[in-house]
């Protein structure tokens, strides 16, 4: 058996001063859709992530929570991979830079950079961003930092310094002779300016960090971060013996735009000075955008991903993440958007059209595959427009060119769709004739859905695997080699498998106030509610709701309530909410300050009957987003009868606004 040729590919590793939002989910989607491709094409494939654990933020993040570094950065990896495992895209290799095996391939780099003459010790005095864990070129003391807008510090120190200078030839040539080294071309432009400008040396260790892979006989000097987290691609197959192992070097690094600079100039250049072989390729796409803003868990606008796969499953969330932008670019995150795309592609498109296939072949031949007779010019122009798809499909997925890819398969599901609504199967007798024609029409539709899930197993793995199994096919559908795609190969015979629902409608507001309630819980827990199932009611902005929840068996002492703070508010405005029929958004006025909340009780008051109303509002409760639209504080309310109705609290006495409700 010929060997297969490998294929290594990586995403970031990252911090673990958070957890993954669905920035981070759609780097890991995207590795994990190329994995199961690559594998699809026959090559032997290796896909890492990992985390990124030095640094003084993880230092000052254990302090905070009390525990030792490597107890955090123990539980931090832990739920990293955990949330990796249950989203079905675990890593072959998942890397930690506080694994042994990473700080020997660090020191070893280091070792084999100095000896080729590329490194030197020296003095630095800069403006740092402890958050960003880098220097800040072209600013003075004083500035915030331009990426995060937080106070930059200014430090001096003995640093050890990698000849970055040397490396501006090497680079560029080595960019002429490779050109598609640098995704999308854009990029490409950019870095390649970037260095034409000039490189500075860089510093690479730290004396400020204790937190830090310590350079051997150097301490107190501990690698600085990226020299140490850009070799855990390298750490992660083999390090020293990379050899042995046969995956360097990478074929593809996938890394968002931020970050480009880091893996297309620093890591070429370390891997050249220590004179080891330099990746094929790295891929810089662009970020998922929360209100035109990156996302940060301190802006408040993080999208989770375990409440929209909790409530339209993982294949719908792959399918989006990868469907609604062009890979490359940046592009809005919206659940409305999401909902829209999964009734009509998924629950309309490709579910509908299995499940009605399969409906007809089971009703009208026992549930077999049908054996074609005689094709029509239109079952052949079906067939044809199959078969095309597949050369484009595969073409677009080599160019990561996943959208268009996408776009493909749904126009041949609509054809599909189109096709046997024409041919009208289901209105056909019994006569012989009749019959045929059935078969041939079912049999055309089948092996289309086969080819049709042949193709998206790489981004649907569970869906189409049961399509795949409800056309009676017994192998696994991810050991399918693609290459060997071609329309006819259905054989009449097969039995169906078990009809299943694939993605079954939801209705759109439902289910958007379902998923923010769940991401709100995840993001605020709150200890006395426990995390709302997928079948939980929504919840939204009212305590009715928290109080619809199962009662607390636990007594709380007063200083756990006298950490609640409710006051008396006065609505001042109240309006609806376009496209969240249950919610208000209300500005209520507090006593100090007029805030914006929103409210779940838009199906039981009408907006103007609140104005002036006095209500009692729990005023210290963390701000979060409803729809989309900030919700500052909860309006208290009783839940009444089964359904839950909310019922505003009142006062028979004249209050003042702003008084405290003890
Ligand atoms: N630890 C470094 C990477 C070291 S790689 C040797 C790091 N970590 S990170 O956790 O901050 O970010 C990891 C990746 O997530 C980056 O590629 C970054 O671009 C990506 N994303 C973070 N937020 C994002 C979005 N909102 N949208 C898309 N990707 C984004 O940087």
């Amino acid at each position: 058996m010929p060997q297969k040729e490998k294929f290594y590919l990586t995403t970031p590793i990252y911090y673990t001063n958070g957890l993954p939002h669905i920035g981070h989910t759609y780097t890991t989607v995207v590795a994990d859709v190329i994995r199961r491709y690559k594998r699809m094409r026959g090559y032997d494939v290796v896909m890492t992530t990992g985390t990124d654990e030095h640094g003084v933020n993880v230092e000052r993040a254990a302090k905070k929570a009390g525990i030792p570094e490597s107890e955090y950065v123990a539980k931090m990896a832990d739920a990293w991979r955990a949330l990796w495992d249950e989203l079905g895209i675990p890593a072959d290799e998942f890397v930690r830079t506080t694994d042994l095996k990473h700080v020997r391939t660090v020191q070893w780099l280091f070792k084999l950079c100095k000896e080729n003459g590329y490194v030197y010790k020296g003095h630095y005095t800069g403006q740092y961003c402890i958050y960003d864990n880098a220097f800040v070129n072209d600013t003075k003391p004083g500035d915030n930092c331009p990426d995060c807008g937080r106070p930059l510090e200014t430090i001096t120190e003995e640093n050890f310094f990698f000849k970055l200078s040397s490396f501006q030839k090497p680079l560029l040539d080595f960019y002429k002779k490779n050109p598609d080294f640098i995704q999308p071309d854009t990029r490409r432009n950019e870095i390649i300016s970037f260095v034409e400008g000039g490189l500075k040396d860089l510093s690479i260790t730290r004396t400020t960090i204790r937190w830090g892979i310590p350079v051997p006989g150097e301490e107190p000097h501990v690698f600085y971060v990226w020299f140490d987290a850009l070799t855990a691609y390298l750490s992660a197959v083999g390090g020293p013996d990379f050899e042995k192992r046969g995956m360097w070097p990478a074929d593809l690094h996938l890394v968002g735009k931020d970050i480009i600079r880091f893996h297309t100039v620093y890591w070429p250049a370390f891997l050249m000075a220590a004179m080891l072989p330099v990746p094929k390729q790295v891929w810089a796409h662009g970020w998922f955008l929360m209100d035109a803003a990156k996302m940060s868990k301190s802006k408040g606008n993080v999208v989770l991903p375990r409440p929209i796969v909790n409530m339209l499953g993982m294949d719908a969330l792959r399918y989006f993440l990868l469907r609604d932008v062009v890979f490359g670019q940046d592009g809005n995150f919206s659940y409305d958007a999401l909902v829209t795309r999964y009734n009509s592609d998924l629950a309309n498109g490709l579910g509908n059209l299995a499940s009605r296939t399969a409906a007809l072949i089971e009703k009208n031949f026992a549930g077999k595959i049908p054996k074609p007779a005689a094709f029509k010019p239109q079952d052949e122009v079906l067939g044809k427009e199959a078969q095309n798809a597949i050369g484009e499909v595969l073409e677009n997925f080599d160019k990561l060119s996943f959208a268009r890819a996408l776009e493909t398969i749904w126009t041949v599901i609509a054809a599909a769709d189109k096709y046997l609504t024409s041919e009208q199967p289901w209105a056909l007798g019994n006569s012989e004739a009749d019959q045929s024609r059935k078969a041939t029409v079912l049999w055309t539709t089948a092996e289309l859905l086969r080819i049709v899930v042949a193709l998206l197993f790489p981004v649907l793995p569970d869906s189409a695997a049961k399509v795949w199994t409800l056309l009676g096919q017994s192998d696994a559908l991810g050991k399918f080699e693609l290459d060997g795609l071609r329309w006819g190969q259905l054989a009449p015979g097969a039995s169906l498998g078990k009809a299943q629902t694939l993605f079954p409608r939801v209705d759109k507001t439902e289910a958007i106030e379902r998923i923010e309630s769940m991401a709100n819980e995840e993001l605020n827990p709150t200890p006395a509610t426990p995390a709302p199932a997928a079948s939980a009611p929504a919840v939204s902005g009212t305590a009715a709701a928290a109080a619809a929840a199962p009662a607390v068996s636990d007594k709380i002492g007063i200083e756990d309530f006298t950490k609640v703070e409710m006051r008396v508010g006065q609505i001042k405005t109240a309006e609806r909410i376009v496209g969240a029929d249950k919610l208000l958004k209300l500005t209520v006025d507090i006593g100090t300050e007029i805030r914006q909340i929103c409210a779940g009780i838009a199906q039981y008051y009408e907006p103007e009957s609140l104005i002036g109303r006095k209500v009692a509002v729990v005023v210290n409760l963390a701000p979060r987003k409803l729809r989309g639209v900030e919700s500052n504080g909860m309006i208290v309310a009783a839940s009444v009868g089964p359904e839950g109705r909310p019922v505003l609290t009142g006062f028979h006495e004249e209050v003042e606004v702003g008084a405290r409700l003890k």
